[in-house]
């Protein structure tokens, strides 16, 4: 069951430079975005959805939960989970708050399906949860004629009171994210007519994938500046249909970093998800002359998918561009634990987005590099990292703010640091990476609870 995750008391962890080289072959658990959209179309789906590598983190645990609550049935049932749908427009009023802990996955993407449902429903989440913008999602919403009510800025806890009769929309996303898309989208399937949205640069396109796999009509056409126009036709027959959940380039990211760094290493990844959309790291890595390669690429389930194989050497400073950034906006804070040990300068460009991640993460990360003895600058909403072209010195105490990517990605830098590094609290780590600490200590890295 998910828990908002500030009820749960801190749990220190420490890193310590890895005394051998790690090795092995692992698969990362599933991808948190793809399982999020399982679930939830599962649930407006007819019929029964089999999910085979869903991801059981406590921010997917939250959608299951909400989705129960709104009267689907999602449960683990032996090796795969199964929702039994409702139908599109079938969900009714839950009883009780719903509370979706750390995932802002799940609250964006469910206000979008709660928009157009006749009924009234109560959302929190956890601290972090309640300090992030909810507007981007209540204010497109609002035009279908939703009702919201919300803390100042659009925070939540709100109350959602969906439309009646909703009205189709066509919306131009002011910011590139997949979750106001989403939204958006999941809005437009029980509002007759079509719903548009236009984004300015492409965002993980998983929502669109899904609804094609379960008999949606979704077009797609290219809009000006490399942006895309994309319609869904509303009041579809959705069918249930088998998903199968690629691995999580998001959690690979830091296996796969720690194994570039940690001298000596060589590690594979089986089964990682590979969308264009998404793979923006690797396109940084290979610029950073990373000793990387992309194995037995093929398809699963609708989405492409391969093994990855890294082995350590050294990494050299690179200057990634803006327009990158939605297709590897979670990547950043470990990315920046390799430019701190690369040779030479990385520029990181755009990264407005990070700011209002599950904490500011331009802000956690260039505390905690400073704070390991790395030369960071933040200038605008650039990020520029001097590599040590070494181990960083490391020697610090990280404060996470509840945002499991700075604690995975700063023990992924304890690693390397010649003193260990310590995170203040590693329990959100099991909002999307819940082996982390065991997947990581197989491959021969060590982590000690200091307490
Ligand atoms: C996600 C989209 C991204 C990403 C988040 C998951 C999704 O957020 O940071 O972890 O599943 O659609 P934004 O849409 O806010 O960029």
């Amino acid at each position: 069951m998910a828990h908002s995750s500030s009820l749960a008391p801190p749990k220190p962890l420490e890193a310590s430079h890895a005394a051998a080289p790690l090795f092995g072959t692992i698969r990362v658990p599933g991808d948190k975005s793809i399982s999020h959209r399982a679930l939830m179309l599962g649930a407006l789906a007819a019929g029964r959805t089999e999910i085979t590598g869903l991801l059981e983190g406590e921010d997917v645990l939250a959608t299951a939960a909400a989705l129960n609550a709104l009267g689907a049935h999602a449960a683990r049932v032996n090796e795969h989970w199964i929702v039994d749908g409702v139908g599109i427009g079938g969900l009714g009023e839950p009883d009780s708050l719903l509370d979706l802990g750390n995932s802002g996955t799940s609250a964006r993407l469910l206000l979008g399906i709660l928009a157009t449902h006749p009924l009234t429903a109560f959302v929190t989440g956890d601290a972090s949860l309640r300090r992030r913008p909810m507007s981007r999602v209540t204010e497109p919403l609002s035009r279908f004629g939703a009702r919201f009510l919300t803390r100042e800025g659009g925070r939540l806890p709100l109350a959602v009171t969906g439309a009646k009769s909703p009205i189709p929309l066509e919306y131009h996303l002011p910011v590139p994210s997949a979750q106001v898309k989403s939204s958006v989208l999941l809005a437009g399937l029980n509002t007759p007519g079509e719903t548009t949205v236009v984004e300015p640069q492409g965002t993980r396109d998983h929502t669109e994938r899904m609804l094609r796999h379960f008999g949606a009509k979704v077009m797609i056409e290219s809009a000006a500046g490399g942006g895309k126009r994309i319609t869904v036709e509303g009041c579809p027959e959705l069918t249930a249909a088998p998903i199968i959940v690629p691995g999580d380039i998001s959690s690979a990211a830091f296996p796969l970093i720690a194994a570039l760094i940690v001298p000596g290493s060589e590690v594979t990844i089986e089964g990682v998800g590979v969308n264009p959309l998404r793979a923006g790291l690797l396109e940084c890595l290979r610029e950073m002359r990373a000793d990387l390669a992309l194995i037995n690429e093929r398809e699963e389930g609708g989405e492409p998918v391969a093994d990855l194989v890294a082995r350590a050497g050294t990494l050299t400073g690179a200057d990634i561009p803006a327009e990158r950034a939605p297709r590897m906006i979670d990547e950043y804070p470990i990315l920046a634990m390799a430019a701190a040990c690369a040779r030479g300068r990385t520029i990181m460009r755009g990264l407005a987005e990070l700011r209002v991640k599950e904490s500011d993460r331009l802000s956690a990360i260039a505390a905690g590099l400073t704070a390991c003895g790395v030369r960071v600058a933040v200038e605008g909403d650039d990020l520029i990292v001097e590599g040590a072209d070494n181990f960083p010195a490391g020697g610090a105490l990280i404060t996470t703010q509840l945002d499991h990517r700075i604690a995975m990605a700063f023990l992924v830098l304890g690693l390397a640091a010649n003193e260990p590094v310590r995170v203040d609290d590693g329990a959100p780590i099991a909002t999307s990476f819940p082996d982390f600490v065991p997947l990581m200590t197989s491959l021969g890295a060590v982590f000690r609870n200091p307490d």
